[in-house]
């Protein structure tokens, strides 16, 4: 399974450890930058994951920024693209059970490390429960249409 990560430079540390912590469970990583902490736009690395998992060419998508908000507003534009900035692990596994989010966001700024690691865990290991949550996934695919 391959993850597409990407954060701004307030993202950056966690972005790392988190990089070598999903390589630890086993999975195939394509970083999207940033590569330091010097300032940079967060719009950038949104879109690049966005765009890398509305394509199919990552199964799953990881931002980070200071308060996940920012990219995870900027990996939405991208159609076909359900980002959820969440801040423990009942909520990471309820934007997979319930809103099948394909980008997961994290705010390095408000949450630790060890939070962002199992509530990552939790989302990757959770499956989407469909049924009416499918339904209204579709509203929002819908609302795509055309745009
Ligand atoms: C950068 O200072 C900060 O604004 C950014 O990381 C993020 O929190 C925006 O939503």
């Amino acid at each position: 399974m391959k993850v597409a990560i990407g954060s701004d430079h307030a993202g950056y540390l966690m972005k790392e450890k988190l990089t070598a912590y999903l390589i630890e469970l086993g999975y195939e990583i394509i970083d999207c930058g940033t590569d330091s902490e010097v300032s940079v736009d967060y719009p950038i690395y949104g879109k690049k994951v966005g765009e890398l998992v509305a394509s199919n060419s990552a199964d799953t998508g990881l931002c980070i920024c200071g308060t996940g908000i920012g990219i995870s507003i900027a990996a939405n534009k991208v159609k076909g693209v359900r980002a959820a900035v969440v801040h423990d692990c009942s909520s990471a596994k309820l934007a997979k059970e319930h809103n099948n989010a394909n980008v997961i966001c994290f705010g390095s700024r408000l949450i630790g490390d060890q939070t962002a690691k199992d509530s990552l865990k939790e989302f990757l290991e959770a499956k989407f429960l469909g049924g009416r949550h499918l339904r209204r996934i579709e509203e929002i695919s819908e609302m795509e249409i055309d745009e």
